[in-house]
């Protein structure tokens, strides 16, 4: 299987403010993120992120082209309401704790030692899903390139200033134009200019 990872970032590479993203993204990043779900038939988002943010979880341009929706948690508490189970495909939740109604999604519920990101890939595997698109949260971003599970990444940056990991309030670097873009090596070098 292979393991896709699509997140973005501001300029000093916050991937939050205010403990959302939601609303940060451009329309391109939006459109880029939909061919990307379609290319794929696995969506695994982390369940802050979808407790949190809300996101949607089709392909707008095709919904028939969704990739089936999944996350992992122990603790977290998901409302039934949440688009995350709205989509045109049932979702898939891997957990330790019995839900209160199964209806909803595949409820997998295992022991939490076995919730981690290779046995989640196993478990995906024998179920037929041939390319996961992972779109974060950074908790679970990380714990995937930690067991070193992450075959591509996509990661765009997006024009704000946020200065924090959860900064309250996003800055805009307005009148600052990108002058200038650079790769040398492996890294890429922004250049904004009044
Ligand atoms: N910039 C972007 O592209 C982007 C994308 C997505 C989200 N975000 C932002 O990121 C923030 C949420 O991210 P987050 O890092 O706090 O949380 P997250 O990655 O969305 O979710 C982390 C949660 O996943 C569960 N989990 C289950 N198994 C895990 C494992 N093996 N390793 C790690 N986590 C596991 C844990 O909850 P349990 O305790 O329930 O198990 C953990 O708290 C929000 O502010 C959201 O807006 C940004």
């Amino acid at each position: 299987m292979q393991v896709w990872l699509n997140m973005a970032m501001s300029l000093d590479g916050s991937t939050s403010s205010g403990g959302k993203w939601s609303g940060l993204s451009s329309p391109r990043d939006r459109q880029k993120m939909d061919e990307l779900r379609a290319e794929c038939d696995g969506l695994l988002i982390g369940a802050r992120t979808i407790a949190v943010d809300n996101p949607n979880v089709n392909v707008k341009a095709s919904p028939e082209k969704s990739p089936v929706p999944i996350t992992i948690c122990r603790s977290t508490i998901l409302d039934p309401a949440l688009r995350f189970f709205q989509g045109p495909r049932k979702p898939i939740v891997f957990t330790s704790k019995e839900p209160e109604t199964r209806s909803n999604a595949e409820w997998i519920v295992t022991d939490s030692s076995k919730l981690t990101p290779v046995e989640i890939v196993q478990e995906l595997s024998k179920r037929k899903v041939s390319r996961l698109l992972l779109e974060g949260g950074p908790t679970l971003a990380r714990a995937f390139l930690n067991a070193n599970l992450i075959d591509r990444m996509y990661l765009t940056i997006v024009p704000w200033v946020l200065f924090e990991h959860n900064a309250s309030e996003r800055i805009e670097p307005r009148n600052f134009k990108l002058t200038s873009v650079e790769q040398f090596d492996q890294e890429i070098f922004l250049q904004y200019d009044r």
